[in-house]
């Protein structure tokens, strides 16, 4: 077993179970980059408080930078033996500079070091995250714009409602990303680093010395814009403060709900009965039984792993919910479930920018549908009200007619005049059939600022 960095007290040996069932290796190695450079900056710490000697501080600060470049790349061999990722950069460390790397960890704690990374992590990782989700905006709005004189019926309930453009349904969900990306800025600004709480009661070492100097290397590495560094003002709060994964995972939670809607709109879609859109080949899959089949099965994972996200979330706060202060192991757990979750929605993105990309819009299938007499009983209720009858008897008037027409199989449209008029005698049929038109129909809609 690797090095570690506790023991003196210990006179046995742990044991090899406790060894694997403890460590975290094996998924925070993700946080090698943000571990380093929390290191970088604890270095010039010390140098500056007088812990290190100049000498030491540049032995240390070129091994940390040449172990940063071989992570960055991605030649770094973590030694899966280690406990985790701090542990695995103090004991390379050691291999490069020799015992003076034992003076690393001066006035440190794992307990700090581990919520810092993390942190660091979370802003790179939402900086990622917006950028593909935009692509995904981008990608929607430039299909609605193609399509942009197609016009699909709307539902309620999933039953026929109103015409609507195609533009603006799948606009809808441009919406709702902006607000993803929106709210992921928020999580994002939220985000507080700060470094000096030791294992949760502080260290020797003053709060204005760590803000400055982690302040002036985060400037310098180009991170300034995506992190807010701050003084410890409470260090029991800093070691054991986890909401920041709870919220990113949140934000994450309910993006992953919007593109599983999407999916599932497309799924419907795609349908013999719909038959709205065409997926292309390249994005769908076959089945090893029935030759026809070509499934949406990449739409189908989109809305299955909506549940996934969720179980993280609901394992992170159920995690935290009853952890006295300050720092539990427990916390360790807090890293799949976010680093799960930023990884599937990142793919569900990239995904899904491509099959949208590449999405056809079956026009006459659409306008088959719309052929739907129902789909215009709205219309029909307006031009009585316009008429001077109440929106109320004018609801009615027209829910009798859609019955008449329904139990006895005949149009509204080839109706006769007398007939109609039997409905209400200021129906002019020539008027009345008119709105039968869907781009009568959107048209007709004046509250929508486009
Ligand atoms: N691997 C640990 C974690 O992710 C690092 C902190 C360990 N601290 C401790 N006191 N055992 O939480």
């Amino acid at each position: 077993m690797a090095k570690k960095l506790w023991g003196g007290r210990f006179s046995k040996k742990t044991d090899p179970l406790v060894e694997e069932f403890t460590k975290s290796i094996q998924y925070d190695y993700k946080l090698a980059e943000y571990d380093l450079i929390g290191s970088i900056i604890h270095v010039k710490i010390l140098k500056k408080t007088g812990y290190l000697t100049s000498d030491e501080a540049n032995k240390l600060s070129d091994g940390l930078d040449y172990i940063c470049d071989t992570v960055k790349k991605k030649k770094f061999k973590f030694d899966r033996k280690c406990e985790d990722i701090h542990t695995a950069i103090q004991n390379a460390l050691q291999k490069k500079v020799g015992d003076l790397a034992l003076k690393l960890h001066t006035a440190r704690s794992r307990n700090d070091q581990v919520v810092f990374a993390t942190k660091m992590y979370c802003n790179m990782a939402i900086g990622y995250l917006k950028i593909d989700i935009l692509r995904l905006a981008k990608t929607i709005i430039e299909v609605a714009n193609d399509n942009a004189q197609i016009i699909i019926p709307g539902f309620t309930h999933m039953q026929h409602a109103q015409p609507v453009y195609l533009n603006d349904y799948l606009s809808a969900y441009k919406e709702m990303l902006v607000r993803d990306v929106d709210r992921l800025g928020y999580v994002s600004d939220n985000i507080k680093i700060c470094m000096g709480a030791g294992a949760l009661a502080g260290t020797p070492i003053s709060a204005e010395e760590y803000k400055l100097k982690a302040e002036e290397f985060i400037k310098e590495i180009k991170m300034g814009e995506a992190c807010n560094v701050q003084a410890v003002t409470n260090s029991l709060d800093a070691v054991s403060d986890r909401d920041f994964v709870i919220e990113i995972i949140s934000a994450l939670s309910i993006l992953a709900m919007h593109l599983s809607r999407l999916a599932e709109d497309f799924i419907i879609w795609s349908t013999k009965e719909f038959d709205f859109i065409e997926i292309d080949e390249a994005f769908c899959t076959g089945s090893s039984l029935m030759p026809q089949k070509k499934n949406a099965d990449v739409l189908e994972l989109v809305r299955g792993y909506a549940g996934r996200l969720y179980g993280n979330l609901v394992s992170v706060l159920t995690m935290m919910k009853g952890l006295p202060l300050t720092y539990n192991r427990d916390m360790q757990l807090d890293k799949e479930p976010l680093f799960n979750s930023l990884e599937i929605v990142s793919s569900e993105l990239k995904v899904l920018t491509g099959l949208i990309k590449t999405l056809k819009f079956n026009k006459e299938k659409i306008a088959e549908h719309l052929k739907d007499e129902s789909l215009y009983a709205t219309d029909l209720v307006y031009y009585l009200v316009d008429e001077g009858i109440a929106f109320k008897n004018a609801h009615t008037i027209i829910g009798k007619l859609i019955k008449y027409s329904l139990d006895n199989e005949i149009l509204i449209k080839d109706m006769p005049e007398n007939l109609l008029k039997k409905f209400s005698d200021k129906i002019v049929k020539k008027e009345f059939v008119k709105l039968f038109d869907p781009l009568v129909s959107v048209k007709s809609k004046k509250s929508i600022k486009r």
